[in-house]
């Protein structure tokens, strides 16, 4: 081994991974996969809130004005130049186009310019990566739930990079449907957190909504009867001239989602046979999904793991975890990689 090869091999594979797919400008810089040295988030959550949701022409103007700035802080962060980068990792989809179209052109001009090599991930790819971030023993096999405001996938991971999905929504996203129960319950956006926090002063048996089943596949998800029933009971109460109790509302919601989350993926572990068991994305942050899924697993004896919140909404740490299996694998991408707004995972 000459000088320089040791060198690199202390310094292990370092990749600045960059995340624009919604309304997050994100970048970090992750060695070999696993260890965070910088994750920058520029929410752009107080931009979107007056219109109630986001705004995807808005967002791609401010993750251009934010970009630079973004890569820089984290690159900085992290105490390294970008010309010690090994990858450099990107979102190219699923996602809003415009605002993926940013970090995608961001990060092939990085590459072009200094020769790293440039990997493409998928966003859901890197929502499941987030656990290996802070479970350092957490290899595949295993399912994972990944919950987001676009999507709701109950998915086998059979290896790094090698996914097969289960069970998916046939209509709303697990978070689509926290976002506009929100709304109509008047706490406003972003839905999630606001309903995760005023769920812990209503009760959860008040109303009972009802828990979707779809008949042809047990492991697939809707939410859309569920946000109907919501808004039927909200109509039935403005009628009758009753007062809504917002806490009982929104607990009685969250209890019918977790309780759907929970079952279906429950009983995708006893028929497959899972021995460990992970969720991910914007809706595995939520407290009260992440007890029943600790009591859950623990019921059925099998391992649970999830990610830190910050780890769980959009980020790039998650995007650069995901990047170092896909670059291990000895994927690159050309200059012609492009943003796929409806990129499909494992197919
Ligand atoms: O993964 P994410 O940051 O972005 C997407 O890829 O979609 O997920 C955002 C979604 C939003 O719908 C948001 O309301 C939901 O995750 N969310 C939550 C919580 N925090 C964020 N839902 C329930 N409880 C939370 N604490
Ligand atoms: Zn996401």
């Amino acid at each position: 081994m000459n000088m320089l090869e040791k060198m690199n091999e202390e310094k292990g594979v370092l990749i600045l991974a960059i995340e624009s797919s919604c309304d997050e400008t994100a970048a970090a810089v992750i060695r070999d996969g696993r260890e965070v040295l910088s994750n920058i988030i520029y929410s752009q959550i107080e931009l979107h809130t007056v219109y109630g949701g986001v705004v995807p022409e808005i967002a791609s103007r401010k993750h251009i004005e934010k970009i630079n700035q973004v890569v820089q802080t984290a690159l900085e962060q992290a105490g390294q130049k970008l010309t010690d980068m090994s990858v450099i990792a990107v979102t190219y989809g699923p996602g809003l186009v415009g605002p993926l179209l940013i970090g995608v052109s961001f990060a092939k001009a990085l590459s072009f310019a200094t020769g790293i090599p440039l990997v493409g991930v998928h966003h859901i790819e890197g929502h499941i990566s987030a656990n290996y971030i802070e479970h350092k023993e957490l290899e595949p096999p295993f399912a994972c739930l990944v919950a987001s405001g676009g999507h709701s996938h109950l998915v086998v991971v059979k290896d790094y990079g090698e996914y097969e999905v289960i069970g998916r929504t046939r209509d709303d996203a697990a978070g689509e449907a926290f976002d506009k129960v929100a709304r109509a319950i008047g706490l406003g956006y972003p839905g999630g957190p606001k309903i995760d926090k005023i769920s812990k002063e209503g009760n959860p048996d008040a109303i009972h909504f009802p828990r979707a089943k779809v008949v042809e596949s047990m492991y697939d998800f809707s939410f859309s009867g569920l946000k109907s029933a919501v808004l039927n009971y909200l109509n039935g109460c403005q009628m009758k001239g009753e007062k809504v109790n917002q806490a009982d509302v929104a607990a009685s919601f969250q209890r019918a989602v977790v309780d759907v989350l929970v079952e279906h993926s429950m009983a995708a572990v006893r028929e497959y046979g899972f021995t460990k068991f992970a969720i991910a994305g914007g809706v595995a942050s939520n407290s009260s999904l992440r007890e029943a899924f600790v009591e859950a697993c623990k019921k059925e004896g099998i391992e649970f793991y999830d990610p830190s919140p910050v780890f769980c909404t959009d980020n790039a740490a998650m995007i650069g975890a995901a990047g170092y299996y896909e670059y291990q694998k000895g994927v690159r991408h050309g200059y012609d990689l492009n943003a796929v707004p409806n990129l499909k995972l494992g197919e």
